[in-house]
């Protein structure tokens, strides 16, 4: 009698702790008692992938899911407190009718139907991507304000009445910001790059023009409405929907993170683009703690590009207009910081990256300058710099470094289809070319096989690169014009890419080929892309670059 009574509980419990550990987290929650749920619906009847996001009064975080097949959403109640919420859709074309708000109660599901009608004002809804698909003109035309997105969107510029002339002396003020001033935070450039050679003034005015006429003809400078129809992407669909996010809002509208970076402990770590800030998101209760960096030359602009870890997840950060780099220790919470020597440190200067993740095997960490488009090579201990110019001057713009096991420098070169490699022992330099001409390598990261992935930023494409083998394979972005910038690989092989055009997060499974484009909440200038394979499926972070926030998304499937 005992031993069955035993029996029995070992077998219960075997049966819990299988659940337990079959079930992950976020499977579960699909099941989970649900706390909001509803269907959305517009004259189309039910709606798939329309986003619904809700956020608490008062807090800084906000939650969004996505509509299924039959326009059902529903949110589980381990994600929403009791409380008042505000609702949100993005679904191009549809505004929410009526005031959108919810309350969320203990113990009951709080049920609310969505309508919704014709957007009121479709231009304020598109993506950079949909608006350079319904522009007319050439592609060469349509390539030449590209980076017009890298401070603030093209509908700023298409909304303007501006003649030509005018635009002229808008373009001519552009060209007097680093890449790191937006509308709310401005700062001036200090020097042009030399990294290119001079350029010629008549060249560069006639260039000008050019771009002032053509965006003359999209503007509303000869019509009080645009004259070409404004093209949508469609929805997401089926696996694209199957997806909960969550943003924090960072404590200051002039916060950048253009980098975000998450450690083995869960926090978030970003550092501001155009600020001396290195934030840390704690996100379970979205408590923000903020480190001011100290300033090395106090009269150029401010801010930070490139955040990395080195092996014991200290934050090592690019220091752009400020000439050196800095290494934040979490254990001590102070900052250590290396200029560059004075000879090598003009106005020009930029250090946009730095790569400390193997530091550890030979002592030293790469860095690149984007005044000089050179890579550089720091011995922490001397403060010596090593120089390393691929190219002679006029240089094609070299971007990012990222070191292999063995602390070999691997360059990515956005002003060619170039991946270099710098041998970190006799410092020989060799160049191989990606298959697609001009394809732009932007930034990316070595994974545990010694596979550079990386954005194809010109070619519309991620790149990946076999170090061993020495073999390039690209894959196109399912949406054209999504333009990726960066390119991470996780734990189960799959890749995530992104970039400042479409709003879109593409996660791609390179045996099969196969993409799911993952619609973010709000418009997002996507530059740096992370995951963390704590969990399983692995989860996705981005900064939103002009939106003050950081985005965490968890693929439930
Ligand atoms: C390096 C950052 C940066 C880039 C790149 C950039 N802009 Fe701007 N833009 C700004 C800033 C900062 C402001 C707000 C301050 C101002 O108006 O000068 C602004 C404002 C504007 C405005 C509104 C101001 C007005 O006078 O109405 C227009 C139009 C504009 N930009 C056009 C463009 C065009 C066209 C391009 C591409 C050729 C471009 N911008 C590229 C930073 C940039």
């Amino acid at each position: 009698m005992r031993s069955t009574f035993l029996l029995l509980i070992a077998a219960v419990c075997g049966a819990v702790v299988l659940s337990q550990t079959r079930v992950h987290p976020l499977h579960a929650q699909a099941r989970d008692p649900v706390a909001l749920t509803g269907q959305v619906t517009s004259t189309e009847g039910p709606m798939e992938g329309v986003l619904v996001s809700v956020k608490k009064t008062g807090s800084t975080i906000t939650t969004t899911v996505v509509t299924d097949e039959q326009g059902r959403y529903r949110f589980a109640r381990t994600r929403l407190e009791p409380g008042q919420y505000a609702l949100r859709v993005r679904a191009v074309g549809y505004d929410l009718e009526g005031a959108g708000t919810v309350d969320v109660v203990d113990h009951k599901t709080a049920t609310a139907d969505l309508k919704l009608q014709k957007a009121r004002d479709l231009g304020s809804q598109l993506s950079n991507a949909e608006w350079l698909a319904s522009f007319p003109g050439t592609d060469a035309q349509k390539a030449s304000i590209k980076p017009c997105t890298h401070c603030h969107t093209l509908e700023r510029i298409v909304r303007t009445r501006y003649t030509a002339d005018q635009l002229v002396s808008v373009i001519e003020r552009m060209a007097t910001y680093p890449q790191l001033s937006f509308p709310l935070k401005i700062q001036k450039l200090p020097a042009p790059r030399i990294g290119g050679g001079p350029d010629s003034p008549d060249q560069r005015r006639a260039a000008w023009r050019r771009q002032a006429e053509y965006l003359a003809t999209i503007n509303l400078s000869t019509s009080p409405q645009w004259s070409y129809a404004l093209k949508t992407l469609p929805r997401p669909k089926g696996k694209a929907t199957q997806v909960i996010y969550t943003e924090y809002d960072l404590p200051q509208r002039t916060r950048q993170p253009h980098d975000v970076i998450v450690d083995s402990t869960g926090m978030a770590w970003y550092a501001s683009f155009g600020e001396q800030i290195l934030g840390k998101l704690d996100p379970r209760t979205g408590k923000v703690t903020e480190y001011p960096v100290p300033l090395l030359k106090p009269e150029a602009p401010t801010g930070i590009l490139g955040v990395r870890f080195d092996k014991d997840e200290n934050p090592w950060l690019g220091m752009q207009f400020q000439g050196g780099i800095a290494k934040f220790d979490r254990k001590t919470e102070t900052f250590q910081t290396w200029s560059l020597p004075r000879e090598l440190n003009g106005p020009h200067v930029q250090i946009n990256q730095v790569s400390p993740g193997r530091a550890h095997v030979d002592g030293k960490v790469w860095l690149q300058d984007a005044g000089t488009y050179t890579v550089l090579r720091l011995d922490p201990g001397s403060g010596k710099f090593d120089v390393f110019e691929p190219y002679a001057i006029p240089r094609p713009n070299v971007y990012d470094v990222i070191p292999d096991a063995q602390n070999n420098g691997y360059f990515l070169v956005l002003g060619t289809n170039d991946v270099g490699r710098i041998d970190a022992k006799s410092g020989k330099i060799t160049i191989f070319k990606t298959p697609t001409p001009g394809s732009g390598p932007r930034r990316g990261m070595m994974d545990s096989q010694g596979r550079l992935w990386f954005g194809e930023n010109n070619g519309d494409r991620i790149g990946m690169f076999d170090t061993r083998t020495e073999r390039f394979q690209e894959w196109a972005a399912p949406t054209p014009g999504t333009w990726p910038y960066d390119a991470t690989s996780d734990k189960d092989g799959k890749v995530w890419s992104g970039g400042e055009f479409t709003d879109r997060i593409l996660r791609l499974d390179p045996r099969t080929g196969q993409f799911v484009e993952y619609l973010l909440p709000r418009p997002t200038n996507v530059r740096r892309v992370f995951v963390d394979n704590r969990t399983t499926p692995p989860t996705f972070w981005v900064g939103n670059n002009h939106g003050a926030s950081i985005v965490k998304l968890e693929p439930l499937e």
